[in-house]
């Protein structure tokens, strides 16, 4: 309607303006144009109308924000049952703890269809704002001050989430995704998630995985590895990064990797984890260029300058052993 308003009154005083130019411009041998000192009827024209239309755009505005407005969040029923997550707002990527299940995981936030999602939202760092625009209204994501966000996903699928509060220099690359799946699905994810990181079989993925102890493992975690299980940094880490609390386990800068290889989202959701047709076959001779995770372990700060992810350089066959190892993390 505002939208519709807009283009008449636009459409209106660019024709007038237009015509003026072209009909009232000047030619040679004009006379002095007409001298007006003020038109009463004119002005009083000009000001009501414009008044009138303000309060017509005002009348859709709050029928609008009433439309919007937050409900209260429906309790829990055997139709729609309600779960709980923490988002946590990272410089610059997301991360979701699931507290009933105690499983954390980075960039893609999986939740079940037709339930009510009860999202606790932190940071310890500066004022984020979670925002899925086709399931909800963005809420900031404040240090020291607890917000909570809820939705219902009614229907399946993978819905395209960001940041929406300026958060620093790679703001605008701190995406997610949410991951609506039945409820069958949801388990069986949940149960694969909560298991601990297989060891790998093939010699190449056993080299990445000894590379990731000595190199990855003071920001990242994998359960199994270098972590005894999963936590919650919003409750149990007050001091990232790098700090520790309650002893432990220790609170880690980067994303849990448990099981990395499973994610569609990499590098706080600026690249995909795009492993299908090979890309990221160890073994691909365009390894570097065809592969996101390979690409992102080349040259992280060139993808996403500013981030944490400050590695030296890796040669071609450390990045092999990486991508061979943290693909295999299904
Ligand atoms: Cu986080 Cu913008």
């Amino acid at each position: 309607m505002i939208l519709g308003i807009s283009i008449v009154i636009f459409v209106l005083v660019e024709g007038i303006l237009i015509f003026s130019i072209i009909r009232y411009r000047e030619r040679p041998g004009m006379p002095n144009p007409f001298q007006n000192h003020g038109n009463l009827k004119l002005e009083l024209i000009w000001t009501v109308i414009p008044t009138l239309v303000l309060f017509v755009i005002l009348f859709f505005t709050i029928r609008g924000l009433l439309y919007v407005a937050p409900e209260n969040e429906p309790a829990a029923s055997a139709s729609q049952p309600r779960m709980e997550v923490t988002a946590i707002g990272h410089q610059w990527w997301w991360e979701f703890y699931y507290p009933n299940y105690h499983v954390t995981t980075a960039d893609t936030l999986e939740v079940p269809v037709n339930t009510t999602v009860h999202v606790k939202l932190f940071s310890n760092n500066v004022i984020h704002s979670f925002w899925v625009p086709a399931l909800t209204g963005k809420t900031d994501v404040v240090p020291g001050h607890d917000n909570t966000k809820w939705f219902v996903a009614e229907k399946e699928g993978t819905y395209t989430g960001i940041c929406a509060e300026y958060c620093g220099t790679q703001h605008a690359n701190m995406r997610f995704n949410v991951k609506v799946v039945n409820n069958n699905d949801f388990q069986t994810w949940v149960s694969g998630q909560q298991q601990a990181a297989t060891a790998p079989t093939d010699a190449l993925a056993q080299k990445g995985a000894a590379l990731f102890k000595n190199q990855c493992a003071s920001c990242h975690g994998i359960v199994g590895v270098n972590l005894k299980q999963f936590y919650n940094t919003a409750q149990e880490c007050t001091d990232l990064p790098g700090g520790k609390a309650n002893g432990t386990p220790q609170c880690l800068i980067g994303p849990n990797l448990t099981h990395f290889g499973s994610r569609n989202l990499i590098a706080g959701g600026v690249l995909d984890n795009n492993t299908e047709n090979g890309n990221c076959d160890p073994n691909n001779p365009k390894l570097k260029e065809q592969c996101n995770l390979a690409k992102w372990l080349n040259d992280p700060q060139g993808i996403k300058p500013g981030n944490d992810m400050n590695i030296g350089s890796l040669t071609n066959e450390q990045i092999q052993q990486l991508v061979a190892y943290l693909e295999g993390l299904k």
